[in-house]
């Protein structure tokens, strides 16, 4: 699937004079074993949920340790390690991330109550922790848990099936034709250009259910607040209301458009930078 192990990101960075200046970050791409530990390879999300049992163990054990409570720190101490260690079962090219001699020393000091150590130790074992999210979280989630709205097909009887990436380009032609015909009075132009565009939103309605198996994010977006938006729409081209009509197409694409792609596209951009 991935062509590139490592992926060279470019931005543009203006830093003062006295920074020393970069015009591009470099990021690497975690194992590929990895993916085994996710749908859809796995039936569960394996991977993540091991972090959030570290997660808790880890504070367990803290918060044992404060109270003074031998039996569960070593209880605590005991499932951390095993959790900590199954890092490298799973991912055997993460295990030069881990710290055996720290596991070792929590280890020996869980079982002997000296709870100075066993607070140094996790603290070591921690710095491994925020190690290997520095270098490997972010693009993780968006390999593996961000979803492919590339993959995306929306029916569209008359013209078959229409990839999202398509749909998009449609929805943004159609409301700037809107937009144009509303400035250029051209109403004819303007009533047609606005039936279109509710049709291509109609079509984008369907693909919500795809990935949510309830109704409310698709009523937050093309619910019945952005359907009066359209309305009142309709009705200020039907009366040739030039600037009412223009501030309701601002407020829709605002409530439906830009709302939908702080969720969805940012990170779907993301993850297509991977692709290339
Ligand atoms: C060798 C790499 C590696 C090590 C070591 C590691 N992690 Fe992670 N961790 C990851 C990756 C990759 C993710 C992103 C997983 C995801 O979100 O799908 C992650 C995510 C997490 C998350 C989820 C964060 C969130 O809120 O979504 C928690 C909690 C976590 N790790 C805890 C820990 C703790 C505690 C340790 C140390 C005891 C640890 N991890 C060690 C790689 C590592
Ligand atoms: C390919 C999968 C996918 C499709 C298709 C999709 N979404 Fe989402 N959406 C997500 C994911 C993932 C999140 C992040 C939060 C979550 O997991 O629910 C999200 C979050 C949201 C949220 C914010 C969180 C919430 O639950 O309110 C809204 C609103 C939303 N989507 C609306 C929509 C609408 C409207 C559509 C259809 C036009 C749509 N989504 C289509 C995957 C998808
Ligand atoms: C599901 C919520 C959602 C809604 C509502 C939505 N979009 Fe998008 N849009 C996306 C996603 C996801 C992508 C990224 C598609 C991809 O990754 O291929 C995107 C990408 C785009 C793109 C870039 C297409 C490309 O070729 O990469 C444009 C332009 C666009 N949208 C316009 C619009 C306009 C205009 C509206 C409102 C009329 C709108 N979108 C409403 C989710 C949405």
């Amino acid at each position: 699937m991935l062509r590139f192990t490592q992926l060279l990101l470019c931005v543009s960075l203006l830093l003062g004079a006295s920074t020393v200046s970069s015009d591009s970050i470099k990021f690497e791409l975690p194992p590929e074993s990895l993916a085994q530990w996710y749908k859809p390879l796995n039936k569960r999300q394996v991977w993540l949920h091991t972090m959030f049992r570290l997660r808790r163990e880890m504070q367990a054990v803290e918060e044992y340790v404060a109270a003074g409570d031998r039996v569960h720190v070593e209880k605590w101490a005991h499932r951390l390690i095993e959790d900590y260690n199954s890092i490298a079962t799973m991912v055997p090219e993460w295990r030069d991330e881990l710290e055996p001699i720290w596991v070792e020393k929590l280890q020996h000091a869980a079982t002997t109550g000296d709870f100075e150590m066993v607070t140094l130790s996790l603290k070591k074992l921690n710095h491994s922790c925020r190690a290997c999210h520095d270098s490997y979280q972010a693009q993780s989630v968006l390999l593996y848990r961000v979803p492919d709205y590339q993959a995306l097909k929306v029916s569209d009887g008359e013209q078959g099936e229409l990839s999202y990436a398509d749909l998009m380009d449609q929805l943004s032609l159609t409301i700037n034709r809107i937009k144009i015909a509303i400035e250029d009075r051209q109403w004819q132009a303007a009533q047609r250009a606005s039936a279109q565009f509710e049709q291509r939103l109609g079509l984008l309605q369907q693909s919500c259910s795809a990935c949510h198996k309830e109704p409310q994010p698709e009523e937050r977006i093309l619910g019945e607040k952005s359907q009066q938006l359209l309305r009142s729409l309709s009705q200020q081209i039907e009366q040739q209301a030039a600037k009412p009509a223009a501030s309701m197409l601002g407020k829709a694409a605002v409530a439906i458009c830009a709302r939908c792609h702080g969720v969805h596209r940012t990170l779907g951009d993301l993850k297509h930078l991977f692709e290339q």
